[in-house]
């Protein structure tokens, strides 16, 4: 699978996905996932407030992913993600890495051939950005190979300022992608 670091708005890429940072209630919030909201338009909530009164009563769980249409974003779906939020005491990174690995997942499974990620769990969430980079490599190298045959073959990290994106660059170019 391709990697590509940029900084940008995930709002514009023109990816079969791209990873909303949620929160448990799906119902919209500050951050990405007020933009993802903003630019895909309330087809969005609607189909997210579906999903409350169907198949998550109880909201998401952190580390879980749920899809939807992208609607008039130009990415095909959303896939919603929920970091762990350090300040309600969710400090297990591993819950981190599963944000990454259970999109990247859910993605293989609709057929995607791209995905964009933002830094989940980078902002609000209180996650130092280098621990969101370390967790999102461990997440794409490890489903490299669990899912050799996936026909997943980009990932996008799209990163809202440049020490961010440089953090990314660094992480990985020391882990050697
Ligand atoms: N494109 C890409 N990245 C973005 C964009 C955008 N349009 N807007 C913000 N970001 C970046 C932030 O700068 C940060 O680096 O996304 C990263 C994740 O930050 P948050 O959106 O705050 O996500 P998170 O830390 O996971 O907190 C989630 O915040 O917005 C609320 O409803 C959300 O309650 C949830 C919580």
């Amino acid at each position: 699978m391709r990697i590509i670091i940029l900084q940008g708005d995930i709002t514009t890429r023109t990816v079969d996905a791209i990873v909303n940072a949620a929160n448990s209630s799906l119902l919209g919030g500050g951050g990405v996932d007020g933009a993802i909201h903003r630019a895909a338009g309330p087809e969005l909530l609607a189909a997210c407030r579906g999903l409350r009164e169907t198949d998550l009563p109880h909201g998401l769980a952190p580390g879980a992913a749920v899809a939807t249409p992208g609607f008039r974003l130009p990415a095909r779906w959303v896939i919603h993600t929920v970091g762990p939020n350090r300040h309600v005491g969710q400090t297990n990174p591993a819950l981190l890495v599963s944000c990454f690995s259970e999109s990247l997942r859910l993605a293989d499974s609709l057929g995607a051939a791209s995905v964009a990620f933002p830094a989940v769990g980078g902002g609000v969430y209180g996650w130092h950005v280098r621990q969101v980079a370390e967790a999102a490599y461990d997440a794409v190298t490890g489903f490299g190979a669990s899912y050799p045959a996936s026909a997943l073959e980009l990932a996008e990290f799209v990163l809202f300022s440049p020490e961010v994106e440089q953090a990314f660059k660094t992480v990985f170019d020391q882990r050697g992608v």
